[in-house]
Parts: structure tokens; C-alpha cells; sequence
């Protein structure tokens, strides 16, 4: 998107409170990478997940806590975030920022390698937002559409990659999962699905039944 209408948005939309710019410059004073959600993007989802009244809601790849702050802001009192983060650091950065926005008790974190805690977790969630590790994105969309409730969203960042997603010649391990899961949820008809061209873009998905 150009990038004036980007600014539009996120200055009428999408400004940060204190606390959501603390994050962002936590997340430059302890090195960890600057591939977090956009505040525009971050209020897209924010937005998605009151349309469904969400309230139990899944996570892979927490980084330093800034899309979780925005999804955990979305939910009633009484819902709940589940995170999931393998690297250790990442994981103390959420932590703090999950209790400096006084949302610990909405949060729940789990530290560890997405592929070992899915199995772990019980089926029901209203929303699963995907945004971890490229490779491996066909599981984890087999993983989404098997914790997600018939009507729940199917949510994954980074559809395009940055531009990897239209490059054929692309065979990177990464280019491939990306462009898997891009397949999987425009073909799965358990799935209505298309991208939001937003950032990096936005797969978004409604599970609308169990099965095929
Ligand atoms: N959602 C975050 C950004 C996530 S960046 C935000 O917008 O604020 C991707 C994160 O996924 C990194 O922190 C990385 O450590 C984590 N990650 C990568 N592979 C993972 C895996 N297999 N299981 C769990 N987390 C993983
Ligand atoms: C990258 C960016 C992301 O938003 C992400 O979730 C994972 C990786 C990247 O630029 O490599
Ligand atoms: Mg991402």
C-alpha cells in the first residue's frame, strides 16, 4: 500500500499507546528483530476478533509481545490469549510486556517449539493467528483448522512474504511454506479465505465446516 495512505490509517486507526511503543522500543534495546505486526495491522486483527466476540484465542510466535498485546486487548474479561514462543529471550520480553500492559491474567505464554505444544492444547479456539516459522505452515494450518471452532478465524501474517509468495523461482524452504498454506486456504473447503494486502499481508480465514 502506499505508504501515505498506510500513515492515514494508522494515525486515525491505529495509534500506539505508551504502552505498545514501550514494546517497540524494547524490542530494539534487547536486539530482538523488528518483525512484528504493524500498528495497522495489529488493529485489523484487534478488529477481527470483536466481530466474533472471540474469546479464547491462539498464537504461534509471541516475539516481544506487541501482536499479543493487540490480540489480548481484543478479548472480555474472562477470555484468554494462548501464545506460543520457542526462543527462550523472546519469551521473558513477552512475559514483561504481557504484565507491563496488566493483561497476565488474560495471557497465557507457553514457551516452547509450536509443533510440541499444538498437540497439547485443547480444540474449541475462536481465532489462531499464525505467525512463526515459514517452513513448516502446512502443519500449521492443519494444526489451526483442527483447534478452531466451526465459524473461528484462521489468521496467518506474512502472505506474501515479502514478495517470495508470486516468485516461482523462489524454492527457498520458506517461499514453499508460504506458498503451501496460501494454497491450503484458498483450495480447503472447510475454509473461506482470502488476503488482506496489508504489510506483508493477511490470510484470513472462516472455518465453516468440519469436514470436507
Ligand atoms: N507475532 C509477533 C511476531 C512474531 S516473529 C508480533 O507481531 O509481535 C516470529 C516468532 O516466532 C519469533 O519470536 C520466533 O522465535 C518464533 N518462532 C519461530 N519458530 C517457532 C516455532 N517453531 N515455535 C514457536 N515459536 C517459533
Ligand atoms: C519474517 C517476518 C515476519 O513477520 C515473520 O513473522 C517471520 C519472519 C522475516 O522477515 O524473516
Ligand atoms: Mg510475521
Amino acid at each position: 500500500m502506499d505508504e501515505r495512505f498506510e500513515r492515514y490509517v494508522t494515525e486515525l486507526f491505529a495509534a500506539e499507546d505508551p504502552i505498545l511503543s514501550k514494546i517497540r522500543a524494547r524490542h530494539a534495546a534487547e536486539n530482538l528483530p523488528a518483525i512484528n505486526v504493524s500498528p495497522e495491522e495489529g488493529k485489523l486483527l484487534y478488529v477481527l476478533l470483536h466481530a466474533i466476540q472471540a474469546k479464547r484465542v491462539l498464537e504461534i510466535g509471541a516475539l516481544g509481545g506487541y501482536s499479543g498485546v493487540w490480540l489480548a486487548r481484543a478479548l472480555p474479561p474472562g477470555g484468554e490469549l494462548t501464545t506460543i514462543e520457542k526462543d527462550p529471550k523472546h519469551a521473558k520480553v513477552a512475559q514483561e510486556a504481557f504484565d507491563m500492559a496488566k493483561l497476565h491474567g488474560r495471557v497465557r505464554l507457553v514457551a516452547g517449539a509450536a509443533l510440541d505444544v499444538l498437540p497439547t492444547l485443547t480444540p474449541g479456539f475462536d481465532a489462531v493467528f499464525i505467525d512463526a516459522d515459514k517452513e513448516p505452515l502446512p502443519k500449521y494450518f492443519d494444526w489451526g483448522m483442527k483447534l478452531l471452532r466451526r465459524g473461528g478465524l484462521l489468521l496467518c501474517d506474512n502472505a506474501f512474504f515479502h514478495g517470495a509468495a508470486i516468485d516461482p523461482n523462489d524454492r527457498s524452504p520458506n517461499a514453499l511454506g508460504v506458498r503451501a498454506f496460501n494454497e491450503l486456504a484458498a483450495h480447503d473447503r472447510r475454509l473461506v479465505a482470502t488476503i488482506i494486502p496489508v504489510r506483508d499481508g493477511l490470510v484470513v480465514g472462516v472455518k465453516i465446516r468440519e469436514s470436507a
